[in-house]
């Protein structure tokens, strides 16, 4: 018998909602393989825990993760409890940062059985490599003086290393898709980071002869994500133009409560994290309506993570199946509670077992 151990971090919000009926999903996917278990140890840490413990995790916290083949978190932040940049710094970046998770992979795609709000989305399906531990999310610079002349500075920091191993990945990706690579760039001379991300880019691209690739300033790269987003497939990007673009993608596939994300350590020393892209949703909280496939979906990259590709597939199977046959909650136009959309989701898994 495979035993997988994961530990789960429910975090905020409707975190704690989505997060036990994803355990629910995943139990039934062990009990349909008949050979593998997921042993899941549950963390606290979350505002709450921060307003009785004044952190957001215990010092030895990444120590007690290390052990996991999987991270899987729901979403942080509070703000009425705890400010954002406290709730963060303290969890979410402290585990992408502390575990080297160094790659953000964002998939969009056209699903079946939800209306994109794009009157001609042809079928779209691209993923974004977003570099998840520098560039805008510096930790250079501060607040400086008073009064007048206060000012908050944040270097943007792009390292070669960072770089480069970002656009890997991504060349790497490309490789088993249609073959095409994007980079978003902003080198239009401005934002001086750029053209030194761009001679990366154009360095790396030399080792990937058969990949295609384009560069697109964000600002058209954000409209060509609405105009014509089936004509992308890789896109690299930096993290802050990464976590835009991402939102539009959520967007796009229509509601950022289903877009799944994977924070990947890449040189196996620690574990990655499974995290949706949406965050802890404060005004849906506890009306039990929050959609759970952000998180089912972003337990399917787990599972194509440890190897288990083929569970993680009739999952996005069966998620599909669910969205046609009309059983979805308000983001995408439907009626149905978040324990509803489940209860579907684990039935149809059984039917197709
Ligand atoms: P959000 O993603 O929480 O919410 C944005 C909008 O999308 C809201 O209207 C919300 O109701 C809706 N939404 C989000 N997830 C949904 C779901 N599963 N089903 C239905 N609707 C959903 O973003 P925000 O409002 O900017 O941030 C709220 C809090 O979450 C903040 O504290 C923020 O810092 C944090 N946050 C955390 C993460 C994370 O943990 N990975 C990501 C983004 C935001
Ligand atoms: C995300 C979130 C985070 C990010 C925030 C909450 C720090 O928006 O995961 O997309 O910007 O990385
Ligand atoms: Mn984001």
């Amino acid at each position: 018998m495979k035993k997988w151990e994961i530990s789960v971090i429910p975090g905020d919000g409707i975190g704690t909602e989505v997060m036990p009926e994803t355990i629910r999903v995943l139990d039934t996917l062990a009990e349909i393989h008949g050979g593998l278990t997921f042993n899941y140890k549950e963390y606290p840490w979350s505002c709450e825990y921060y307003l009785e413990h004044g952190v957001m995790m215990p010092e030895d916290g990444l120590k007690q993760l290390a052990q996991s083949d999987a991270v899987f978190l729901g979403a942080v932040g509070n703000p009425k409890l705890v400010p954002d940049h406290v709730s963060l710094w303290g969890l979410l970046v402290n585990i992408r940062r502390g575990f080297e998770q160094v790659i953000n992979v964002r998939p969009a795609k056209q699903m079946k059985g939800i209306a994109s709000p794009l009157v001609n989305p042809n079928e779209f399906d691209f993923i974004v490599v977003r570099e998840n531990s520098e560039g805008e999310y510096s930790e250079v610079g501060g607040r400086i003086h008073s009064g007048e002349d206060e000012m908050a500075i944040q270097n943007a920091v792009f390292t070669k290393k960072g770089t480069t191993r970002a656009m890997e990945y991504a060349f790497e990706l490309a490789k088993t898709r249609s073959g095409l690579v994007t980079s978003a760039t902003k080198s239009n001379g401005i934002v001086h980071s750029m053209p030194f991300w761009d001679e990366v880019f154009q360095e790396t691209a030399k080792q990937y002869g058969d990949i295609q690739t384009q560069s697109i300033h964000i600002d058209a790269l954000s409209a060509f994500l609405v105009s014509k987003p089936h004509m992308l497939d890789v896109i690299v990007a930096s993290n802050l133009f990464g976590d835009i673009l991402t939102d539009i993608g959520a967007a796009i596939m229509g509601s950022i409560g289903i877009a799944p994300a994977a924070n990947i350590n890449i040189n196996g020393k620690f574990p990655s994290m499974f995290e949706p892209v949406h965050g802890s949703a404060p005004d849906i909280v506890g009306k039990g309506i929050a959609n759970p496939i952000g998180q089912i979906w972003t337990g399917k990259m787990m599972l194509d993570h440890l190897g288990e590709g083929e569970l993680g597939t009739l999952l996005l199977d069966s998620i599909e199946e669910v969205l046609q046959n009309g059983v979805k909650t308000p983001d995408i136009g439907g009626t149905a509670s978040t324990i509803e959309v489940t209860n579907e989701i684990i039935k149809r898994l059984k039917l197709r077992a």
